[in-house]
């Protein structure tokens, strides 16, 4: 695999990021249940650590971090409708990340990104809870 395919990979993985970080920091301001909006604001900033994980990656191999986001989708209004979204947007995440890890062949990146996705795995954990202790 080249240089260049491996750096658009990891900038695909940033794209994810920014729209989560943006997603979960907005949903965390309007949200007025404290502890779901204190998780979404915990886990943005995880996701900013990624962020400065996957481009010092991508400077690494002498490319550029594109920063750049997707259309944003909230969810439905309320914390049931934003963990909702934002379990989605975890179990993409998930997703995203084996597929990434099992096409990238460098060790030392496929480290950086089992690190990353083993993360994941707990925010969806997380959000999952949350949105159980609401239901109950
Ligand atoms: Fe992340
Ligand atoms: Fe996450």
């Amino acid at each position: 695999m080249k240089k260049e395919e491996i750096i658009k990979l990891l900038n695909e993985d940033i794209t994810g990021e920014i729209e989560a970080i943006l997603i979960y920091m907005r949903n965390s301001f309007v949200t007025e249940n404290c502890p779901p909006s204190r998780k979404m604001e915990e886990v943005a900033k995880d996701e900013m650590r990624h962020t400065e994980w996957l481009a010092e990656l991508i400077v690494d191999l002498g490319g550029v971090p594109s920063m750049e986001h997707k259309p944003l989708n909230f969810g439905r209004e309320g914390a049931e409708g934003f963990l909702k979204r934002l379990i989605g947007l975890e179990e993409g995440a998930i997703a995203q990340y084996k597929d990434h890890i099992s096409q990238i062949p460098n060790e030392e990146i496929k480290k950086k990104l089992q690190h990353i996705l083993e993360e994941e795995e707990e925010h969806l954990k997380g959000f999952k809870e949350h949105l159980e202790r609401l239901k109950k």
